[in-house]
């Protein structure tokens, strides 16, 4: 039986929790919790399935450094071949410091600044996605300042509106991302006449968590519209970059394969030949790991049952932030009744939940569970509210478990201040 929110590498063997090899007991045991588990297997292995499904020489995947930037982690997406899309100087660094070449890496973002742009210059990047004619006329003047030529993207806004969370939705003329064609057209007018920059392609990144291709074919069919608009005012469009945006199942119920996607979606453009370029993130990371934490009370308090964790909103924030749904496993097996409780950490907000009435079997005081689904924008998204220091990570791979991140100290908390 597969495990909710979680890739095939996380199994249970003598009623435990396993990820690979490794058991999450023993894992708690050494490491402490709250702790971020990964599966290598589940990382190489969702890679490859991307990377099969959009695939080369056409296709390249570019994955987001955003939703994941740990060192091992990006050290084995890059291995398997893929590129990196960064929205941050900060991210730069950490590409490069995993290895990624200029050539590999892409970088979108609505505020580039002066700083960030030289240093993406300098290394020498495949493609800025541009934002906005206030940026595009920047990258040209740094770019004839440091004696370069900028490869550009148009981040085009298509106004289709994919579905789904209103805070990961972009790609609607009401968000702040990439432009309304016009005026795409008119940046691709000025970039005629620009010496710091030449066109290599067109962006569109709708939304993320998108579990319907549909909006993705409509973009598809919008973007063979674009490049021949662009044709028409003499500008060959030679890369197509969709995004990212390929949802995960975070309940346990099917959600359509990235194949899936990869078919609709390069079956609209099979009467053009332009590169596609995609961005994914949370398809590859999310199932590939899982928040380990402990129960620290069983809190009874009239009808509600409290269960209070060792971990908070500090370290995965998407149930506050999104609603999202992260689904929880005991690590040992409870057999017996189930009760509904309410998943909560120890920060000093009432948003600080997990789950409301979650069907669970008992559990008590001290005993392990796993929020699944917690490989994309967890870590990456975590702070030290309440002086809370950041959960370690480990990396597994088949009986081994590597550290890749230190857990913070109390140290760590001030280092920075005086
Ligand atoms: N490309 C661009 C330009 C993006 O803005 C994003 C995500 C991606 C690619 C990767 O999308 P993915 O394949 O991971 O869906 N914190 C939110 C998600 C924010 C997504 C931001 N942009 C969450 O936890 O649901």
């Amino acid at each position: 039986m597969s495990i909710p929110g979680l890739h095939k590498s996380f199994t249970r063997k003598n009623g435990v929790l396993h990820a690979e090899g490794v058991s999450l007991e023993k894992l708690a045991a050494k490491h402490d919790t709250p702790l971020f588990v990964y599966s290598r297997q589940a990382i190489e292995e969702r890679c490859r399935e991307v990377t099969t499904a959009f695939a080369a020489p056409r296709c390249r995947a570019f994955f987001s450094v955003k939703c994941n930037g740990n060192q091992s982690i990006l050290g084995l997406v890059r291995k398997i071949g893929l590129g990196a899309d960064i929205v941050s100087g900060g991210e730069l660094f950490r590409a490069k410091q995993a290895g990624f070449t200029g050539e590999d890496i892409v970088f979108a973002g609505v505020g580039k600044r002066d700083e960030e742009i030289a240093a993406a210059l300098r290394f020498r990047i495949k493609s800025f996605n541009v934002e906005s004619i206030p940026e595009l006329k920047k990258i040209d003047k740094i770019a004839r300042k440091l004696n370069r030529k900028a490869r550009i993207s148009i981040r085009v806004n298509p106004d289709i509106d994919a579905k789904t969370h209103k805070h990961i939705t972009t790609g609607t003329s009401a968000n702040k991302f990439g432009l309304l064609i016009k005026e795409a057209l008119k940046a691709g007018a000025l970039i005629k006449g620009m010496k710091g920059v030449e066109l290599n392609g067109l962006h569109f990144h709708i939304g993320s968590q998108i579990t319907d291709p549909g909006p993705f074919v409509r973009t598809a069919k919008y973007a063979r519209k674009c490049v021949a608009e662009f044709g028409r005012i003499g500008l060959e469009v030679r890369v197509l970059n969709f995004g990212g945006g390929f949802g995960v199942s975070y309940d346990g119920r099917q959600v359509t394969p990235v194949s899936i996607f990869a078919r609709q979606v390069l079956g609209e453009l099979a009467a053009i030949d332009q590169e596609v370029f995609i961005e994914p993130g949370r398809y590859i990371a999310a199932p590939s790991a899982l928040l380990l934490t402990r129960v620290v009370y069983r809190k009874e308090a009239g009808k509600r049952v409290f269960l209070i964790l060792d971990s908070g909103m500090n370290d995965l924030i998407r149930p506050v932030l999104y609603q999202a749904y992260h689904h929880i496993e005991p690590v040992r097996k409870r057999p017996g009744r189930k009760e509904k409780v309410d998943v909560v950490g120890p920060i000093c907000e009432t948003g600080d939940t997990f789950a409301r009435e979650r069907l669970l079997p008992r559990l008590e005081e001290g005993e392990l569970l796993a929020l699944t689904c917690a490989g994309a924008y967890c870590a990456s998204m975590a702070s030290n509210y309440n002086a809370r220091p950041r959960p370690a990570e480990v990396l597994v791979s088949g009986t081994s478990a590597k550290v890749i991140r230190k857990r913070e100290s109390y140290k760590d908390l001030v280092r920075l201040e005086s």
